[in-house]
């Protein structure tokens, strides 16, 4: 279970309205390398991860891919809120708003819905946590990409702290795959205990 706190994880105070920014940035809302493809996968594949310490690292990182997913929402949400249509259409996301108003719809850049392709589960540790490595990586260049594209402060600044998270989660999704290899090469005289919930 988890508990809510009613608080961003890093605070969103956007000023100026900029739905063109909002077209892209929503790819990390529901595109491929998004945050609700990260939360997704790594919750997903805590149970039938190995080790305590693996597990611990994809249920934290989940959790706090799922703080993300609401920075992203709550950014394209101000990027669009007091747009006009006139701004709208001129970003091109009209189409989009067609849809689904000025509200919040996992989508990439290019307007494709969310899909579970985005997110793998294999039921392998060695592969999930190679895979999550990848999508780290993914996720940080995707950020660079709209840091790049982007020239107000205030949107930038929630994106480098984003940016600045995947790298660490990068680190220890290392780590954790140190531990699961090293547990795998063992000689099998014990099991290391899981959580009750993953047993
Ligand atoms: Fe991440």
């Amino acid at each position: 279970m988890w508990t809510y706190e009613k608080f961003l994880e890093y605070p969103v105070k956007i000023k100026n309205p900029n739905p063109k920014m909002a077209k892209i940035i929503i790819t990390q809302y529901g595109g491929p390398d998004g945050e609700l493809a990260a939360s997704l996968r790594y919750l997903s594949q805590r149970f039938s991860m190995v080790t305590p310490q693996a597990i611990a690292t994809l249920n934290d990182i989940g959790t706090e891919e799922l703080a993300h997913l609401e920075i992203v929402g709550a950014i394209v949400h101000q990027l669009v809120k007091n747009a006009s249509l006139e701004e709208i259409k001129e970003a091109g996301l009209d189409p989009y708003y067609v849809d689904h108003g000025r509200g919040i719809y996992p989508v990439s850049a290019a307007g494709v819905p969310f899909t579970a392709s985005y997110v793998q589960s294999k039921g392998d540790p060695i592969v999930d946590l190679t895979e999550d490595l990848a999508a780290e990586q993914k996720a940080r260049a995707t950020y660079e990409y709209l840091i790049n594209a982007g020239d107000d402060p205030d949107v930038l600044e929630p994106l480098k702290f984003l940016r600045e998270r995947e790298v660490v989660h990068y680190q220890r999704f290392g780590e954790a795959l140190r531990i699961v290899q090293d547990y795998l090469q063992e000689p099998r005289l014990f099991v290391m205990p899981k959580p009750d919930f993953m047993k």
